[in-house]
């Protein structure tokens, strides 16, 4: 093993001018302008992968390519099987303006590295990537068969992934699935995640009059859209932080309070949160922490706005429509579907005569939750102890990664979470960034984790 660490160490820059070639491809899978961008990202994981001695193969999909990269499997001998999964999409890296420098062209400052998607996600699956490589390409044998999935939809829901592993299933047979796409409370504090939530999206229209009209000659008598919606939007929430949506809460599991203790326990407080956040107050559902809050409790959020006229100076309108884009974070043992059938009905009721709803189911994500105790959870707590040479601890995470359920209903297996993102490392936002102590100590935990697993 020490070989394996020692190579590691020695080609850090390498890697890291690696990865920044990997990080100059604008792959934002939400904007179909760049299609193309996906591919050549695509290809250029799928030839680095090969030139690191895997057997590799790009697979068309209904949209962006799925790369899968096979370690040589020995024929003779049936080692464990682990399939390690990553995206190559992107999140937009809009709002540009907020960027200190722009988000694909990397830049190194300190032990940060900045850039779109640096660590989400692929600075966290390309440390996977490099541990195996430090096997490779020092002749010591892999004690585990590793594939990796790397796809590019994972940030617009994943559509075409399930029918892939569905026709893929007999190549996917594994013990379980391995993923570095979510948080570390912090370098000090690596984590093993057991729980995730789910999600619901939708997006939500009210039409009014049949164009903008002039307020002065129509406001009072005709509704306003916006108006509308904004009180339709205010009332899905209470000032307590409860969502007040009849029935949303029903099949929430309660926290235990083993667990409550369990979550106190991991860093940071409420102060802490607050300033990094830079909120002026913290705010949420009453009689919980902000780490219950946004890992085991369901919310409702607005994402998106938009109504009437956006440009500079005023413009005296009653708008003719008003849209609001919102999702719900589900927890444990909630059903996307069903909050689907109790937002659709609420919405309906709430919405006045005097405009027209549309609704638009957008997609949906079941929550996640695995037992922190089983021998393979075991197993990867001692990778990561002796990675980041301190003592892991167990958290849930407050995003989502619906794929896990799809892993676990189509494939049958689990999915061992272990994130190497900082809380401040800006996912999703401008200037997100990829902290290089995490990146090297998620080298050398993939590293010790194969062989960890195939003692089971
Ligand atoms: N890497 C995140 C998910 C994540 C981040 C999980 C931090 C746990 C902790 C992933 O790329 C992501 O953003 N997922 C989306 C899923 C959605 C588009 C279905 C999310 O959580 O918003
Ligand atoms: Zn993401």
């Amino acid at each position: 093993m020490q070989l394996i660490l020692d190579y590691l160490a020695a080609h850090e820059a390498r890697f890291l001018r690696e990865l920044c070639d990997y990080l100059r491809f604008p792959s934002v899978s939400a904007q179909p302008q760049h299609k193309p961008d996906l591919e050549r990202c695509a290809s250029w994981i799928a030839n680095h992968a090969r030139s690191l001695g895997l057997e590799v193969e790009v697979c068309p999909t209904n949209g962006n390519p799925i790369v899968l990269a096979r370690t040589p499997r020995r024929p003779s001998t049936r080692r464990p099987h682990y399939v390690v999964y990553g995206h190559y999409d992107v999140q937009p890296p809009e709002p540009l303006e907020l960027w200190t420098s722009p988000p694909f062209e990397p830049r190194i400052e300190g032990r940060s590295l900045f850039a779109r998607g640096s660590c989400d996600n692929k600075g966290q699956h390309f440390a996977h990537l490099k541990a195996v490589e430090a096997f490779l390409k020092t002749g010591t044998e892999l004690p585990c068969d590793i594939t990796f999935l790397i796809e590019g939809e994972e940030e617009i829901g994943c559509e075409n992934l399930a029918p892939f592993l569905r026709a893929r299933k007999k190549d996917l047979r594994c013990e379980a699935f391995v993923i570095s796409d979510n948080g570390l409370p912090s370098k000090r504090h690596p984590a093993l995640t057991y729980a995730l939530r789910g999600i619901f999206a939708v997006e939500i229209r009210l039409d009014g009059p049949k164009r903008d009209l002039h307020s002065g000659l129509f406001g009072g008598a005709v509704d306003n859209p916006a108006m509308a919606l904004a009180q339709m939007l205010a009332s899905l929430r209470d000032r307590r932080g409860r969502v007040n949506i009849p029935g949303f809460y029903d099949a929430v599991a309660p926290l235990s309070k083993y667990e409550r203790a369990m979550l106190k326990k991991l860093p940071g407080n409420e102060e802490s949160f607050r300033k990094l956040v830079g909120a002026p107050a913290l705010f949420g559902e009453a009689g919980f922490t902000s780490t219950e809050r946004r890992t085991a409790r369901p919310t409702c959020e607005i994402n998106g706005l938009t109504s009437g006229y956006q440009g500079a100076g005023s413009k005296t309108i009653v708008p003719a429509w008003a849209r609001a884009k919102l999702t719900f974070r589900l927890v444990p043992n909630m059903d996307p579907h069903q909050v689907q059938r109790l937002v659709v009905a609420h919405f309906k009721k709430l919405c006045p005569p005097s405009c027209k709803l549309t609704v638009e189911a957008g997609h949906a994500g079941q929550p996640y939750l695995v037992q922190p105790d089983s021998p393979r959870a075991q197993a990867a707590l001692r990778a990561l102890r002796g990675a980041f040479g301190c003592e892991p601890v167990l958290m849930r995470e407050g995003g989502s990664i619906p794929i896990v359920n799809d892993f676990k209903r189509i494939l049958g297996v689990e999915t061992l979470l272990l994130g190497l993102s900082l809380p401040d490392d800006n996912a999703h936002s401008p200037n997100e960034k990829f902290d290089l102590d995490c990146f090297c100590a998620g080298m050398r935990m993939s590293a010790l984790l194969w062989p960890e697993l195939a003692k089971l």
